[in-house]
């Protein structure tokens, strides 16, 4: 059981916070957004709402979920001290910055949860390796130790396609359902489909023989996917993802 305290009460601390359910933690969470805040303490007896100084001072470990430029302002006056594990799931807060806003805490570690953490099955690539996100969260998803700072920012850089993918699949099953006229069945269809596909085996070929097994000339997945080619979609998300680069502090192409 730990003391654990979310500065910045928004979408991702309330997802993680929820993910923390029924297993005894004291929970603390900031008063900002109040709406949420209040929501997590109506929802959950082990949450309370403090403001920012006194979720730092009664937690040993502190998860920070606010936007990095909040994050500047406001952290460098909290309360911190050598004991405390620092969580920061902020995408463009280095690991030299954290240092210094949060000193003398030394104990930092930046990961990155996905909004479905409470559903278990999340992957958290973390760095450095935290005992404090592993205690909390490595049960039910999957802790993932990379090597650097880079590596963890270069994750960012991935976990930044959800929503381009996302709106893949809203398409799809929109058009699934303009055909049929039952949303709720072409949500499931498109959900169980991709779904089938999503357990690499271990291979580091795995997404290529799928690829290759679903390229039968003239069928209907080699039809959709050549006008995919065409339009260069792929070449456009590896643009994408390194147009991040510079603002992840990754190195150049
Ligand atoms: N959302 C995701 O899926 C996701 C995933 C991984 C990492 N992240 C990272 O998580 C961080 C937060 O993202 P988010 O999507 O959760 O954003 P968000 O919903 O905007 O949450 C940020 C929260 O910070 C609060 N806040 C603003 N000023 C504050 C202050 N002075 N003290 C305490 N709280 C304050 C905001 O409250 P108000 O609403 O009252 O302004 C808001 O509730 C970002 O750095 C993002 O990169 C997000």
């Amino acid at each position: 059981m730990a003391k654990v305290g979310f500065v910045g009460t928004g979408e991702i601390a309330a997802s993680m916070v929820r993910a923390l359910a029924g297993q005894g933690h004291e929970i603390s969470v900031s008063e900002r957004n109040a709406a949420i805040a209040a929501e997590l303490a109506a929802e959950m007896s082990e949450v309370t709402v403090r403001p920012n100084a006194e979720v730092v001072a009664e937690s040993d470990i502190v998860v920070l979920c606010l936007l990095a430029k909040v994050g500047r302002q406001v952290l460098g006056d909290l309360p911190w001290r050598t004991g405390h594990a620092v969580i920061s799931v902020m995408v463009d807060m280095p690991l030299d910055d954290l240092a210094a806003l949060c000193a003398p805490a030394r104990d930092i570690a930046v990961t990155i949860p996905l909004p479905f953490i409470p559903q278990g099955g999340c992957p958290l690539p973390v760095y450095p390796d935290s005992a404090a996100l592993r205690g909390l969260f490595g049960d039910r998803n999957l802790v993932l130790p990379v090597e650097s700072e880079m590596a963890v920012n270069a994750h960012f850089g991935v976990a930044g396609l959800c929503a381009p993918i996302m709106e893949l699949m809203a398409t799809a099953a929109g058009w699934l359902a303009g055909l049929t006229g039952n949303r709720v069945a072409a949500e499931a269809y498109v959900g169980a489909l991709f779904k089938g596909y999503l357990s690499p085996d271990g291979s580091g070929q795995y997404f290529a023989a799928q690829l290759d097994a679903l390229s039968t000339e003239g069928g209907l997945n080699e039809t959709m996917r050549r006008r995919m080619l065409a339009i260069g979609a792929p070449d456009e998300m590896r643009a994408g993802m390194d147009g991040l680069r510079a603002r992840l502090g990754l190195p150049d192409a």
